[in-house]
Order: structure tokens, then sequence, then C-alpha cells
């Protein structure tokens, strides 16, 4: 498979930015192929120690087969890195020189039909990074109320016709179980008109895979506990490729680095704060347009970075 499995974005700037020392631990909280890992591994190899955690088991056998040239300085951890603190907990591990998170699916995920994650091919409509999980695209279509739908395709996707679509879906599963992405497909195409229909299929798709895997709230959680486990000076590198995830990132950094407290009183002086980050990217940083010419997955990314004080 190769490059084919997916071609890591930002490559040099993501991980020049990370690795400031050749000793430590570096994370790869979304390991994927394992193109960012790699050079991680090029760059600290013999050293540090490189931990690649991802909850799709094929991501790990493909990265394992990338990386093996490291072992024994990488190891793979078959989770969600929303369990960092305890993955590190049980690999003794209490504190990290760098967090990478190069968030949502890659390339192949998308390309692999099986997986539910593409409305361009038919498959049943599952969406799970980890197949060990319960819940799938499926349960939520089928069994989540009409308002709590509209809800997510207008939060997570921000589909303005979120409601029509989740009354048809509703209409739908009244007469039998919406099981494909085709079927789910053919209900958005009826709701939607012409030439709009490619980009809400790609909004209500964005959005189900978001609340499958509840891609926003383990991403708070995630760099919480990863700014918590960064030693001094470790920096937190995160590729984010739509805004709701950008938008988390970007508050999380600020109020991290921010040196005064709001008073939440208008009256009331702000009280000053240690800050615990400091921004290393005042603004994201984007792909070359030679990055988005050859690869077009880049063209949505935005890469911010911060340093523990
Ligand atoms: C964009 S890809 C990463 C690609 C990788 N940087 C590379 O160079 O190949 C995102 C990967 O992170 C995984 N992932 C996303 N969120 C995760 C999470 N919270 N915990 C563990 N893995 C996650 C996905 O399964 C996917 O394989």
């Amino acid at each position: 498979m190769g490059d084919a499995y997916h071609i890591p974005v930002l490559l040099h700037d993501a991980v020049d930015m990370l690795v400031t020392t050749r000793g430590g631990v570096y994370v790869d909280g979304t390991l994927g192929g394992g193109g960012h890992a790699e050079a991680i591994c090029e760059k600290i190899f013999p050293e540090g120690l490189v931990l690649g955690i991802d909850a799709d088991e094929d991501a790990q056998r493909e990265a394992k087969k990338k990386l093996a040239r490291f072992a024994p300085r990488v190891k793979f951890v078959h989770d969600n890195t929303v369990f960092l603190r305890s993955i590190l907990h049980s690999h003794d591990i209490d504190g990290i020189q760098g967090l990478l998170l190069d968030l949502g699916v890659s390339s192949f995920q998308l390309d692999e039909h099986g997986k539910g994650f593409t409305f361009r091919a038919d498959a049943p409509l599952d969406m799970r990074m980890d197949r060990r999980q319960t819940r799938d695209a499926r349960a939520i279509v089928n069994e989540y109320d009409e308002h709590s739908l509209a809800d997510i395709f207008f939060t997570y996707g921000e589909e303005k016709m979120s409601r029509r679509i989740a009354r048809a879906i509703a209409s739908q599963r009244s007469e039998a179980p919406i099981e494909t992405t085709s079927q789910l497909v053919a209900i958005v195409e009826r709701c939607v008109g012409g030439k709009f229909v490619t980009k809400s299929l790609a909004r209500i798709f964005q959005a189900l895979r978001i609340e499958v895997n509840d891609e926003l709230g383990r991403l708070e959680t995630m760099l919480r506990d990863g700014v918590e486990m960064l030693v001094p000076g470790g920096r937190i590198v995160v590729i984010a490729y739509h805004s709701l995830e950008d938008r988390i990132v970007k508050n999380y950094f600020a109020e991290q680095a921010a040196t005064m407290t709001p008073s939440g009183v208008k009256f009331l002086p702000d009280t000053p704060r240690v800050p615990v980050l400091r921004l290393v990217t005042k603004k994201p940083l984007i792909a070359s347009e030679d990055e988005q010419m050859t690869n077009p997955r880049s063209r949505s990314a935005k890469m911010r970075v911060a340093e523990k004080v």
C-alpha cells in the first residue's frame, strides 16, 4: 500500500515544530499510516521513544510495517487517544516531550468503502474508527429522534437543510430501517436540489462521523490531558480539517496562554495568572500552494502549535 495509504499533511512543518530535542517521549495520537511518526523517528532515532496511538486497527497494522526499522524505539497502542493519561501511565511514562494530533480520518479510511465514511460508495452505515465500539452510524440514523438528528446535522455539519433531511430520514425509517450509505444518499438527494447536493452530502456524512466517534468531545479531553502531560518546553501540534475542530483548538490554546483571567464582572479588574502555554503559531499554518495542488486533503488543513511554559 505504501504512500497510497495516506499522504501526510504539512509533514515537515509539523515535525520540525514538534521535535525540540532528540530525547524524551513523543506521542503521535493519530498514528494513521505512520507518515508523521516516521519523520519523527527519523529526527530522534535512536535516542527518544515514539508512542503511536490509533483507534483503528488497520491503521496500526499499516504503521507497524512502515516503522519496523525503528523498533524497539516505537510502541504501538490500539486505543483512543482520549485515554492518553492511562495509556501513558500503563507505559510508566509520566511526562512527554511532544504530542501530535493530525485529526479526523485518513485517506485510506475514506477510500475503504466497507467503513461507510464516504457518500461516494455504497457500504453499510458504520463510520466507526474503532470497530470495538458499539455505536455506529446505523444506530444514530435509525434510533436518534428526529430533533436530535437535525441538531447533529446543523451543529456538526453546519447544514442548512438539517430539519428537512431529519424529517425525511424519520419518515423513511418508519417503513424500514436505513442500512446503507446509498439509502442515506438517496434521502439527502430527494431533500436538496441539483448542484447543492454534493456539499450537503459532505456535511451530513461529516456530521454523522463526528457524532459516531464523539470527535469534538474527545478533542477537548485530548487537548486538556495532552497539555497536562507535556514537560516544560514540550510542544503540542494540532492539524484540524474543519472550522469546528480548529475553533476548539484555537480557543483552548488562547485560554491556556492568557496572562489574565477574566473576572466575569464588568467593573472588577481581571486577575493576573501564569500562562500554561506559549503560542508558537500566532496564526494557523496552512499548506503551501504546491502541497494543496498535489494533496487536495491538505487544502482545509490548519495547524496550530503551542509550547508548555
Ligand atoms: C488524518 S489521519 C492521521 C494520518 C497520519 N498522520 C499519517 O501520517 O499517516 C487520522 C488518524 O487518527 C485516527 N484517530 C482520529 N481520532 C482519534 C482518536 N481520538 N484516538 C485515536 N485515533 C484517532 C484515525 O483512525 C486515523 O487513522
